[in-house]
This record gives C-alpha cells, structure tokens and sequence, in this order.
C-alpha cells in the first residue's frame, strides 16, 4: 500500500525514499571533497546553513565532508504554508565577518531563488571573496534567477514536498523521506 501521512488539513504521499537522498547527498559531498581540498585549517570553509530546513541536509553533508570548515547560520523566510511570498524576511541574521571568506550556502530547496539571491547579496556585501550555493533540492521549472547554483544534489518538479527538513507550517521536518503533497 502507498505510504501517505497527513500534516494539518493536508494529506501527503511518499516521494523519495530516504535511501535514495543519501545516494544523492554522497555524490554532492564526493565533489565538495574534490572541489574544496585545497581548504586549510587557516583559511577553511565557512558552511553557511540556513534554517530550519537545511539542518538535516548540513548535517549529513557534515558527516562526509573532509576538508577544514567552520559552520555557520542564518534564518531566512519566504514561504506561508505551501507558496512562496516572494518578500524575503531576515530573522536570523548571516554573521557579519565574512570578508574574504570562501562561503558554500547549504540551502533545503530552491524554488523562486528570492531566498538565494537574498542570501548572495548580503554575502557580496559582506565581502566574501568565493560564494558557492549547495542545495538538496532545485525546482528546476521554476527557478528563473542569475544565481549559480554550483551543487544540486536533486532536482525535483515544481511541487510541494516535505520531509529530511522541509515543513508545512512548521510540521514535517522529522520525516526521514520526502513526501509530496496529494492533490
Ligand atoms: P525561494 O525563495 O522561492 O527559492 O524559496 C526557498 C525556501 O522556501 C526554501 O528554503 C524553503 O524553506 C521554502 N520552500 C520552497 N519550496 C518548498 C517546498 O516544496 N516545501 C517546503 N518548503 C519549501
Ligand atoms: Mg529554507
């Protein structure tokens, strides 16, 4: 029988099983190896997770990465309920000395991309001097903005999901799979 969970009014069924989002974490996390061996215990990485959403994705990303970092967070919000407002809201804000850093953003999802280029935009001002976006989840169909998104570790069709962090009003994030709202 096909799985389905329910979160407030709304009824969701099973996605991505949670054993293929590792598959998919394994291989971002291969090339971040690759891509930042370079990084020294001087000059590390800064790992910029945004909350909620990325906690799990980060951590994950956590456990494979080999290379020197520090880890950091900001809060950023767009969405209310299951669509995006386009106004990006900053509630917990990026950390202020970033100047000549190398920053890799680690993002849940990107959907309209207003919360990444929010993000990029105060990373340049800031002066980091290397901006890499990573992100678990692109809605490719969607996504129309400049920004490079150097590290997708899936792309998924333009719906709403939750699960491995993603919420719905704040519920789902504990669901170790990914579902997709039943419509
Ligand atoms: P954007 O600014 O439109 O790219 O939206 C990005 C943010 O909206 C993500 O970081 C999520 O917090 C949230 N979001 C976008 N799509 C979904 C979804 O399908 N489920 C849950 N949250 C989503
Ligand atoms: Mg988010």
């Amino acid at each position: 029988m096909e799985k389905k969970i329910r979160l407030h009014d709304k009824s969701f069924r099973m996605f991505i099983p949670n054993e293929d989002i590792e598959k998919a974490i394994d291989a971002v996390a291969d090339r971040l190896n690759n891509d930042y061996a370079d990084a020294t215990d001087e000059d590390p990485v800064v790992m910029l997770c945004t909350l909620n959403g990325a906690v799990i994705f980060a951590a994950e990303l956590l456990k494979r990465i080999q290379f020197p970092l520090v880890l950091k967070a900001c809060k950023l919000s767009s969405y209310v309920g299951t669509s995006s407002t386009g106004v990006v809201k900053t509630e917990v804000p990026l950390p202020s000395r970033l100047e000549g850093k190398r920053v890799l953003i680690v993002e849940d999802i990107v959907d309209t991309g207003c919360t990444i280029v929010a993000m990029v935009d105060q990373l340049k001002e800031r002066k980091a001097k290397d901006i890499r976006v990573c992100t678990l989840l692109l809605k490719k169909e969607v996504y129309k903005k400049d920004v490079k998104l150097d590290y997708v570790a899936m792309e998924i069709p333009n719906r709403f999901i939750v699960g491995f962090g993603l919420d719905y009003d704040e519920l789902g994030r504990n669901i170790k799979d990914i579902y997709v709202l039943d419509e």
